[in-house]
């Protein structure tokens, strides 16, 4: 018997708003219900994803050099549509096969934080986007930029090169005012308070992602 597809979904937000955290919870929550589950992330963890991980921490990015790489934003931004043209490969086929995909980022981080330079739009980044797996649904956590950085600073991670109180706001716009834009190309994006306890959050998502039927979206 033809298996019924698996619903793609996205979670979206600023660093630090909990979006490793809630895509742990919603996949623990569909897999409670039996479901087959597929819980990914990006940027992956493929050759091109771990490049740009190492850009993005300011780490050398060779075994033959001890200088952290630096790339422009164009550069990230054709790098992170690589590495997202390869995961749209198997989000298709982890889809086909009827697992449900829950994804922690995606294109709208794309937007948002590539577009922080003049010398990139939002508009290019959808444009350099094009042709990748559309999810059916898309949860932005929106949380307010002081609550993300003191999230942050309990954390033992070495803090990535957006982590600054004026470039998270900045992206925060960023984030708020292409919704619109990204809707128009990579479907529906709900907003949900993520500044709320961390339960509180997940059922918020919860009455969302339950109203999504599986096998009826694209
Ligand atoms: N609703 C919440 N309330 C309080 N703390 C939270 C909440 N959600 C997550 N946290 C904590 O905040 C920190 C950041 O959460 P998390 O790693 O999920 O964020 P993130 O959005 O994935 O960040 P990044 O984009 O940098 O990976 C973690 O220590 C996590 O335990
Ligand atoms: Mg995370």
């Amino acid at each position: 018997m033809k298996k019924n597809r698996g619903r793609f979904i996205v979670l979206e937000g600023l660093d630090g708003s909990g979006t490793t955290t809630q895509t742990r919870h919603l996949a623990k929550w569909l897999e409670d219900q039996n479901l087959t589950v597929k819980k990914t992330f990006e940027p992956t963890d493929g050759p091109v994803g771990k490049l740009i991980r190492n850009v993005l921490s300011r780490k050398p990015v060779s075994s033959d050099s001890n200088t952290p790489a630096s790339f422009s934003e164009d550069a990230l931004c054709l790098l992170f549509a690589a590495d997202r043209i390869e995961h749209s490969h198997q989000i298709r086929e982890w889809q086909a096969g009827g697992r449900d995909v829950v994804c922690d980022r995606y294109v709208h981080s794309s937007i948002a934080y590539q577009s922080l330079g003049p010398s990139i739009s939002a508009e290019r980044v959808v444009e350099t986007n094009r042709g990748v797996a559309v999810p059916d649904l898309t949860i932005f956590l929106d949380i307010p930029v002081e609550a993300c950085l003191e999230r942050l600073q309990g954390r033992n991670e070495s803090p990535s090169v957006y982590e600054k109180k004026n470039i998270l706001a900045q992206i925060h716009r960023n984030y708020l005012k292409t919704a619109a834009l990204y809707a128009e190309h990579f479907g529906p994006i709900y907003t949900v308070d993520g500044s709320r306890s961390v339960a509180e959050v997940t059922e918020a998502i919860k009455v969302i992602v339950g109203k999504l039927r599986k096998g009826v979206s694209r």
